[in-house]
């Protein structure tokens, strides 16, 4: 397309406090940093789709909402570079997702695993049937709209999101066929490493679990969470053989000292090395590696005038390019 860059749409829900972990860094934001400068890239806070099972607590979805935006811009996403912004501050995603609703066969949304894992879930917590709306059914609809009303050429996404990501590509196809051609199909760029980090206890890291490291923790939090961390059960002496693919401290080592690790395993394997002596290095390597992102964050929320700003830029940039795909899309449509 004459010679301009394509275009490429990122985003992520705020859950919790908003706070981001090393899994959420390893796993998606790193590579956004890289990405930014090859595309044009609008990268958004997605506030709204937390309604779909938080409409119960607004007010915390608006500060962790600021928190994922911070989080973006201390990891290096640049404002200069691409567009950050919050969702709820370009209605054209939402002008988008009722046409596109009204296109979208029930049985596509129906059969998303991911419905159904949130359905069942709700239900477990006892919240009733009447936790489970019409919106939540109608979540890749408004992720479809997200990626659509930039006309977004690439998505990059976990496999998690790879059902939501074949909707979106069959909407695209549904508009184009019934109305005329407005939207490229868009691509999911799953990263090839995208396998997940190792969590404290063992599992992968995430939210739920509680064995995440955050972007924000202190280097107390850190020191206290590393010092607890699951290693070798069967390692009871610092000579006994350590199993380093299945210990979460020398797992995290591999992601915070990509250059060392190999050979501190190898006197893992050999029996050389003491967890306690692990544990205190990938506590310092943590803490220098996350401290200047930790401090960015923290400055960001201090002085929440900038990031307001940021923001404001973001969406009136992301608006100009929503606008002129909504202007395409009534057009096509005949209102
Ligand atoms: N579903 C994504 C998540 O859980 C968030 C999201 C919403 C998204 N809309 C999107 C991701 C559009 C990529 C493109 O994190």
């Amino acid at each position: 397309m004459n010679g301009e860059k394509r275009v490429l749409l990122s985003g992520m829900q705020p859950t919790g406090t908003g706070a981001l972990h090393l899994g959420n860094y390893m796993g998606a934001l790193r590579k956004w940093v890289q990405l930014q400068h090859e595309y044009e890239m609008f990268c958004f806070v997605a506030d709204w789709h937390s309604l779909t099972t938080r409409f119960q607590e607004t007010e915390k979805i608006a500060e962790a909402g600021r928190q994922v935006a911070a989080d973006f811009i201390a990891s290096g996403l640049d404002p200069s570079q691409c567009a950050i912004f919050l969702q709820s501050h370009v209605p054209e995603h939402a002008e988008l997702h009722l046409l596109l609703s009204m296109i979208t066969p029930i049985g596509w949304v129906e059969r998303v695993p991911t419905f159904k894992e949130k359905r069942d879930l709700l239900s477990e917590r006892g919240e009733g049937d009447e936790s489970v709306s019409y919106g939540l059914l109608g979540y890749p609809v408004l992720q479809t709209a997200d990626i659509l009303v930039y006309r977004a050429n690439s998505v990059p996404v976990g496999r998690d999101q790879a059902a939501h990501l074949e909707i979106s590509r069959e909407l695209a196809r549904r508009f184009n066929r019934l109305y005329g051609n407005v939207f490229p199909e868009p691509q999911a760029l799953i990263g090839e490493d995208s396998g997940s980090v190792m969590g404290l206890d063992g599992r992968k890291m995430s939210k739920s679990y509680g064995n995440a490291i955050y972007l924000s923790d202190t280097p107390e939090m850190i020191s206290d969470k590393v010092r607890n961390a699951f290693t070798t059960p069967a390692k009871m002496r610092k000579t006994d053989p350590g199993v380093p693919e299945q210990c979460a401290v020398c797992q995290l080592r591999r992601l915070a000292d990509p250059h060392g690790y190999m050979v501190s395993w190898e006197e893992d394997r050999a029996g050389e090395r003491g967890c306690m002596q692990n544990k205190k290095e990938l506590t310092e390597m943590l803490v220098e590696w996350l401290r200047p992102i930790r401090e960015r964050r923290t400055a960001l929320l201090e002085n929440t005038g900038e990031l307001d700003e940021v923001l404001r830029q973001g969406a009136e940039k992301a608006r100009i390019r929503a606008a002129e795909t909504m202007k395409l899309v009534r057009n096509a449509m005949h209102f």
